[in-house]
């Protein structure tokens, strides 16, 4: 008994990690309500589009000072800084996504068991792929040619497309604007990411850039039918007091950069009743979940949560991209959801509006793989002894457990054989385990503390991804005990 002790703690106690800020639970009902809804999506798909495909760069990055090391600028591109950021922004002279055909995306992504999507009405680049009125720096403007191309929109073809496939959509939207003289002031060269004046010198500029923001969203936030999520990107723009010195690009920032986000979150939901809103690392209460960036949490973060990664290697399109393989997708998806959370897939689009064809097999493999093994991932929450060493067995991956029933999915190696030892202090009484891609029941039987369930032999591999077996079982508290 000793022995398991440890183990028993786990499963009182789960290990939850603090998130970096401290999460406060929405209080609003309506927003409640659909995170409790959000939260069996599982899986979405967000996409990075801009000019700055034409040149196969990465997204903005390039144009900001501080970030000459990772995204080092082509000499093709501009001699001097100045040079190059004008040929960067007369990217929207050239920008002409002839092919844009949002519908294909949103079926390929339906199709992929994709619930929601997450598009970048405006980058840190501040190039607005919506028809904003507040600057002609948009898709829509005469200086581009795709302007007067029925479909010049881009973000309402987006967001119309995806809703008619029955999926989500959210607004991805850069709060720092480094084209908006309210954020990049001219008057001085910009330095870092960060605004480039004292906003406390220039109070009257400051209020011009929260105008201006908070314009932009009511723009998104009434022009483009029902939306489920505001997604704001660039963390730079919080108050002072919120920032986590633990982390190196926030300890760099030394200005105050307060939005208001109060009277941003009200305007959006009083047009949006229920909007999440996900003020990505400020923490408080427009974090309504956390996003931790290109990896996965080693364990259930205790917060609703969403991992974003990109299919390949880049968030924006680059030539010649290397995919991640339908089979690294899907046990992404596995360690994500077994741990509580959702992916959010990022997928870029290419300067004449089309997928790569290697996305398209890999959503589609993907969506293949779901068809048959989605009852373990949508409306599921983590099952706290995910730890194959608490479940005990051969060849056991990750679990989730259905949040209304008392349905535990365990994900194993396609080959996997022999037994699975589910404890019986964890599962008090067994009643059933089968195989959930062909329902074929699997014997179970007791023995001393442990359950143990019979697999079959290896199964012939149907395609990529993992083996579910269903188990279902009276939990500790269940009624009977
Ligand atoms: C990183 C990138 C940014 C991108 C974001 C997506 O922060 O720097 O460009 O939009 O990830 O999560």
């Amino acid at each position: 008994m000793r022995r398991l002790l440890p183990s028993l703690l786990l499963l009182a106690f789960p290990t939850f990690l603090t998130a970096q800020a401290p999460y406060v639970p929405p209080t609003d009902t309506a927003v409640a309500a659909k995170l409790e809804r959000w939260k069996d999506l599982k899986f979405g798909l967000l996409m990075h589009w801009g000019p700055y495909s034409q040149w196969g760069v990465v997204e903005s990055w390039s144009i900001c000072p501080e970030d000459e090391d990772w995204c080092r600028r082509k000499p093709e591109h501009g001699a001097t800084y100045n040079e190059y950021v004008k040929n960067y922004e007369a990217l929207q002279t050239t920008f002409d996504p002839v092919k844009f055909n949002p519908d294909t995306w949103a079926k390929a992504a339906k199709d992929a068991g994709m619930k929601y999507v997450v598009f970048t009405t405006k980058h840190h680049d501040g190039f607005c792929m919506f028809d904003t009125k507040l600057t002609d720096y948009r898709v829509t403007d005469p200086k581009c040619p795709f302007h007067d191309d029925p479909r010049a929109n881009l973000a309402k073809g987006v967001f119309d497309a995806f809703r008619a496939e029955g999926l989500w959509t959210g607004a991805y939207f850069s709060k720092p604007d480094w084209h908006s003289p309210y954020y990049w002031w001219p008057y001085f060269p910009p330095k870092d990411r960060n605004v480039n004046y004292l906003p406390t010198r220039y109070p009257e500029r400051w209020q011009q850039f929260k105008d201006f923001t908070s314009g932009q969203i009511e723009e998104l936030m009434t022009g483009y039918g029902p939306m489920d999520i505001l997604w704001l990107d660039g963390g730079q723009v919080r108050p002072l007091n919120t920032i986590d010195t633990n982390v190196s690009w926030q300890k760099a920032i030394l200005i105050d950069q307060d939005i208001d986000m109060a009277s941003i979150a009200a305007m959006a939901r009083k047009h949006q009743p229920g909007l999440l809103v996900v003020d990505r690392t400020v923490g408080g209460e427009y974090e309504n979940y956390v996003t931790p960036e290109g990896h996965v949490p080693d364990a259930d973060l205790g917060v609703p949560w969403e991992t974003c990664l990109p299919m390949g290697t880049s968030w924006s399109w680059v030539p010649n991209e290397k995919y991640k393989s339908t089979d690294e997708i899907i046990r992404t998806l596995v360690s994500v959801v077994s741990r509580g959370g959702s992916l959010l897939l990022n997928v870029a689009p290419g300067p004449d509006g089309q997928l790569d064809s290697t996305a398209y097999v890999r959503l589609k493999e993907v969506g293949e793989w779901l068809k048959v093994n989605g009852e373990a991932v949508y409306g599921t929450r983590a099952l706290p002894c995910e730890d194959p060493k608490v479940i005990g067995g051969t060849g056991v991956y990750r679990g989730t457990k259905s949040d209304r029933k008392s349905t535990a999915y365990l994900f194993l190696e396609p080959e996997a054989s022999g037994e699975i030892r589910l404890p019986w202090w964890a599962f008090r009484e067994v009643k059933t385990a089968s195989l959930l891609a062909s329902g074929k029941p699997l014997p179970v039987r007791l023995e001393k503390i442990d359950f143990v369930i019979h697999l079959p032999r290896p199964q012939p591999k149907r395609n990529a991804g993992l083996m579910v077996v269903k188990v279902e079982y009276w939990p500790l508290n269940s009624p009977r005990f």
